[in-house]
């Protein structure tokens, strides 16, 4: 047998054992918590730099809605829609970094009057955009 062989072996052995008695279990929820945690921190240290790329990044795709204060009073909010005051203690969608990261990029169901952003915004500009937002609510 060759080495490869033997490795995949021991392998499909420890996966095949671990289904049955519930490790894999503990290990899937392992991953993405561990991830959660990790996330919870904005990799981007809020700074001078950052704050001036989030406020480009909030005039150009936010302001319409949320307003030039981030109050939630944006002059072309679609009619109907409520967007959100951003500099509140208020969060509807979590109040962690990380959450408010992922609402910016997935959007809010099922209507969507608060679009997802990914693909449009990059990641490293959401996280600009919340330390932006959190220096504002500071003020
Ligand atoms: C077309 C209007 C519109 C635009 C543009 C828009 N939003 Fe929103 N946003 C909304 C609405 C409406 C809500 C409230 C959604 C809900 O809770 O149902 C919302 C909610 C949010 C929330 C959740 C607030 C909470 O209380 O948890 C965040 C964060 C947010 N927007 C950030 C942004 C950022 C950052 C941008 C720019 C990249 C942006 N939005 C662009 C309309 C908009």
């Amino acid at each position: 047998m060759t080495r490869a062989v033997q490795v995949l072996l021991a392998l499909t052995a420890t996966f095949a054992l671990c289904v049955p008695t519930g490790t894999s279990v503990v290990v899937a929820a392992n991953g993405p918590t561990r991830e959660i945690v990790e996330a919870q921190d904005n990799p981007i240290e809020l700074s001078e730099e950052s704050i001036r790329a989030g406020r480009q990044v909030y005039g150009r795709f936010c302001r319409s809605c949320h307003g030039l204060r981030a109050d939630g009073a944006g002059m072309t909010a679609p009619p109907g829609s409520t967007p959100a005051n951003l500099v509140d203690d208020e969060w509807d969608h979590g109040s962690t970094d990380a959450e408010i990261f992922t609402v910016i990029k997935d959007g809010v169901a099922p209507k969507f009057d608060m679009d997802a952003w990914e693909g449009r915004v990059s990641d490293d500009d959401i996280w600009h955009v919340i330390n932006f937002l959190r220096d504002l609510a500071s003020e």
